[in-house]
């Protein structure tokens, strides 16, 4: 198509882990680019596996209804990195795939809904000529150049609800309740949920802690007859390489260096399932609405962000390949110790 030529043909796909909010975003581009630009969209399968092996379908105004409040994605989604498992020389690469299926599917624009490894290939396959918008999302919260990600609020919620679950039995039984939560290398998600369910101890990747501290720290609320103490810990901190999870050997710890009982909770994929908030719901229409912008002013190889409160976008180059961590004096971190909240140093 001619250079400055409105795009006609859109696609859209989500890659890696799923959160709640995707549809909102698939529906915020959809509608968009149907009845503000008069484009088609299709939708492709499964992440970049569908680009691989040309899987899509088309996506009309109704097959965007009613999925706004859907968790999970109606396109699947998958892992696969193309240019990472593209070793067999006979065969055609699977970037050459995606790249001539994508002129065969007569896409002018192609948006990358994902975390940190989809805007990573997202920005690949700019950078080998395709017409590329990204959006971030997960409920890690680790995207580099947004302050915010579609799928954290949905997920704070759920994990402050299920660390409200923990006080009350916590408190009956006179126990040490430790909660692991998801992130990856990232605290976001544990120092959110931490704080807003009143967590005495937070442990996240980005503060290393000291298994003494902890201790002392429970010790003291125990001889000042707290009854019992909440820890909240990321999946993401480092853990001896023999353990599997860090909310295991935690707790394992604490009982051993207090004597005092101890149970735990791995939260796990509950907290990426069902329907987003409604904070999500904004963000990812938002999000999806301004994709479809971008597009139709041909503003490509760039990710959609928020800054500030305000919705912008950032050039995928400066987005990929890098994570977002929570800083050492991170406002919430030094009001939260100010507060008297363990963070294990
Ligand atoms: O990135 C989202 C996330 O849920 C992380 O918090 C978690 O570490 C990971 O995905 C789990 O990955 P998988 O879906 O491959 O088990």
């Amino acid at each position: 198509m001619g250079k400055n030529k409105r795009p006609q043909r859109i696609g859209i796909l989500t890659a890696g882990g799923d959160c709640p909010g995707i549809n909102a975003a698939i529906r915020g581009i959809g509608k968009t680019a149907i009845v503000k630009y008069g484009m088609e969209v299709i939708g492709i399968s499964d992440g970049f596996l569908g680009l691989i092996n040309k899987e899509y379908l088309t996506l009309t105004e109704s097959s965007l209804s009613g999925i706004l409040t859907l968790g999970g994605t109606i396109l699947g989604t998958s892992r696969e990195k193309p240019f990472k498992n593209s070793k067999n020389k006979k065969e055609i690469s699977k970037p050459a795939l995606m790249i001539e299926h994508y002129e065969q599917l007569g896409l002018d624009c192609l948006v990358c809904i994902g975390g940190n490894g989809t805007l990573k290939t997202a920005h690949l396959l700019s950078q080998a000529g395709l017409n590329i918008v990204g959006i971030p999302k997960t409920i890690d919260n680790d995207v580099w150049g947004t302050d915010v990600t579609f799928g954290f609020d949905s997920a704070v919620n759920i994990a402050t609800e299920a660390i409200d679950r923990l006080h009350s039995t916590a408190n009956s039984h006179k126990r040490i309740m430790v909660i692991e939560l998801m992130g990856h290398n990232a605290g976001w998600l544990a120092l959110f949920s931490g704080v807003a369910g009143g967590g005495d101890v937070i442990l996240i990747p980005e503060i290393p802690y000291d298994e003494d501290v902890i201790k002392e720290y429970l010790l003291k609320r125990a001889h000042e007859n707290k009854p019992y103490s909440i820890v909240v810990v990321a999946e993401g901190i480092k853990i001896p390489s023999k353990e599997k999870s860090s909310g295991n050997y935690i707790a394992r710890k604490i009982n051993e260096l207090t004597g005092l009982e101890t149970r735990v909770t791995v939260l796990g994929y509950i907290q990426r399932g069902g329907s987003p908030s409604p904070m999500d719901r904004i963000l990812a229409s938002k999000f999806g609405a301004t994709a479809a912008n971008m597009i139709a002013s041909r503003d490509f190889g760039k990710m959609v962000a928020q800054k500030n409160g305000e919705i912008t976008s950032v050039p995928l180059s400066e987005v990929a390949g890098k994570t977002r961590l929570v800083e050492q004096n991170n406002d919430l971190v030094v009001r939260s110790r100010e507060m008297g909240t363990c963070f294990g140093i």
